[in-house]
């Protein structure tokens, strides 16, 4: 709702030039000080996937602060996907470029199942490297990634373009 970006705009801080020069670090962590704010997000993105997913995956670490929640309000499991090196085997991985820098994601085999419409769920979509390459993990174990959700999506960065060749919607709740 517009009310709820509004209050959005109001409580994530800008920084300018962190971690690098040119970069508008958006931090969220505000949201995380006012409980009803954090509600109405988690209310939000639950609402527009309810009834179409079968199971969440939550990109380590900012898209759990809200996977987690979407999983729990939908009453649908939540697979971890995370940074190299954390999950013990068996797993699968995928390497991706950043903003800034490269990186490889995991999750362990076997937690998404064949057949299973998955929600791909971050904080943020700047170039859509990081979710092309948990949309990938979510392929390789024969699921169908049918959204992809996110509190903000970076617009100029052509991050939906990357997604375009799943089929899947995708939303966020604000946009800069
Ligand atoms: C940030 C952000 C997204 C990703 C977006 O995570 O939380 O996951 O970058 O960038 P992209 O669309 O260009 O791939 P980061 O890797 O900084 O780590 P964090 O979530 O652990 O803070
Ligand atoms: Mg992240």
């Amino acid at each position: 709702s517009a009310e709820l970006i509004k209050k959005l705009e109001e409580t994530i801080e800008n920084i300018p030039d962190f971690p690098i020069p040119g970069i508008q670090f958006k931090d969220i962590s505000p949201i995380f000080l006012d409980p009803k704010l954090y509600e109405d997000v988690i209310a939000d993105l639950a609402a527009n996937s309810k009834g179409k997913i079968d199971a969440v995956c939550g990109i380590e670490s900012r898209g759990y602060l809200f996977g987690i929640a979407i999983a729990v309000a939908l009453e649908v499991p939540f697979i971890l996907i995370r940074k190299a090196g954390k999950l013990p085997p068996p797993i699968i991985s995928e390497k991706y470029d950043l903003e800034y820098g490269s990186a490889i994601i995991e999750t362990r085999e076997g937690q998404i199942k064949p057949g299973q419409r998955v929600l791909i769920h971050d904080d943020l979509l700047a170039t859509g490297g990081t979710t092309e390459a948990a949309a990938k993990l979510v392929e390789k174990q024969g699921a169908t990634v049918s959204q992809f959700s996110f509190l903000i999506g970076l617009k100029g960065l052509n991050g939906d373009e990357k997604l375009k060749k799943f089929g899947a919607e995708v939303y966020h709740v604000l946009e800069y």
